[in-house]
């Protein structure tokens, strides 16, 4: 799984560059550039691997991950103003808003999420029937009913007067991080034009794990390793399943949920291998 995780590594960076070098040039683009630096490329190898099970190439795949990395990029960069979570850090580098100013880190992200549908328009992904369905879900699963959405859950409990129930915190983090993760588990059947049930069952629990890994590094983290700053979430007050069901709870309802995600992958065999191991890696993960 390393190797291929570091192959697409490699192959994002060079989509990404590609798509933004036909830009006007200037603090915009530097700004959308220095976003897109680093990163575990989780969303992207998961685009690529699901893909990989039907038989897609690379190359009809690449754009739809880079368009994953892209969206998930503008969603850090706006998580970190001031107005939400009011990062300095993220990826090991100042956040953008620091690093120059809230203006443009507004506009880089803005700027990313168009990018992003713009890439998921490219021919050399399928026919223009499988583009458009990619569309709709993208759509669907960044906006209103997905991640933004999500995140609207999570800035809202911060101030809410009786903290979200394990109900409320589940429908929360489904949808800021859950959405997009099983957007990019899926798009490999979308794009071969079969079943997505398995991977989105798969997702659905691999998604949650992911979070729930995400606010256990809050606590236990260090900052040399998650390259962002620790311990915000208690000091902002966040509902989360660390705050709910405390590090071991949390831990337990982790390994659980991966064990469903290993489960759902079994119609696939031995070709889901990758895509298995990063479900372990997902709660083993020290970044
Ligand atoms: C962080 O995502 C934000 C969440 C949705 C929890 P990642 O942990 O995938 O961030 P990068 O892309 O590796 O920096
Ligand atoms: C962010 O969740 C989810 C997004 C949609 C960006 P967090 O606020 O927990 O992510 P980190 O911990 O800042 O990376
Ligand atoms: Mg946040
Ligand atoms: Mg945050
Ligand atoms: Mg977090």
């Amino acid at each position: 799984m390393q190797d291929r995780l570091e192959d697409v590594k490699a192959q994002i960076q060079t989509a990404l560059d590609d798509a933004m070098a036909h830009l006007p040039q200037g603090e915009l683009t530097d700004a959308m550039r220095y976003a897109c630096i680093g990163g575990k490329r989780i969303r992207a190898f998961l685009v690529m691997e699901s893909a990989r099970l039907f038989g897609i190439e690379d190359a009809a795949a690449l754009p739809a991950a880079a368009a994953v990395e892209a969206l998930h990029a503008y969603s850090l960069v706006h998580d970190d103003l001031p107005a939400m979570d009011d990062d300095d850090l993220r990826r090991g580098l100042p956040t953008v808003h620091v690093q120059w100013s809230e203006a443009t880190a507004i506009l880089a992200g803005d700027a990313l999420q168009s990018l992003a549908f713009g890439l998921l328009s490219d021919d050399r992904i399928g026919t223009a029937e499988t583009r458009m369905a990619l569309i709709a879900g993208f759509a669907e699963a960044v906006g209103a009913r997905g991640m933004v959405w999500g995140q609207a859950l999570d800035i809202a409990a911060e101030t809410a007067i009786a903290p979200p129930d394990l109900v409320a915190i589940k429908r929360m983090q489904q949808a800021k991080t859950g959405a997009l993760i099983q957007f990019s588990a899926t798009a490999g059947a979308v794009l071969a034009g079969q079943d997505p049930e398995p991977l989105a069952e798969y997702a659905r629990n691999l998604g949650l794990a992911f979070q729930i890994q995400d606010d256990i590094l809050d606590v236990t983290g260090n900052e040399a390793e998650t390259g962002k700053r620790i311990g915000k979430d208690d000091a902002a007050g966040k509902a989360t399943f660390v705050s709910l069901l405390g590090l071991d709870g949390a831990q337990e309802k982790a390994r659980k949920l991966i064990r469903h995600a290993e489960a759902a992958l079994e119609p696939y065999g031995e070709a889901a291998g990758n895509l298995r191991q990063l479900a372990r890696f997902v709660i083993e993960r020290d970044a």
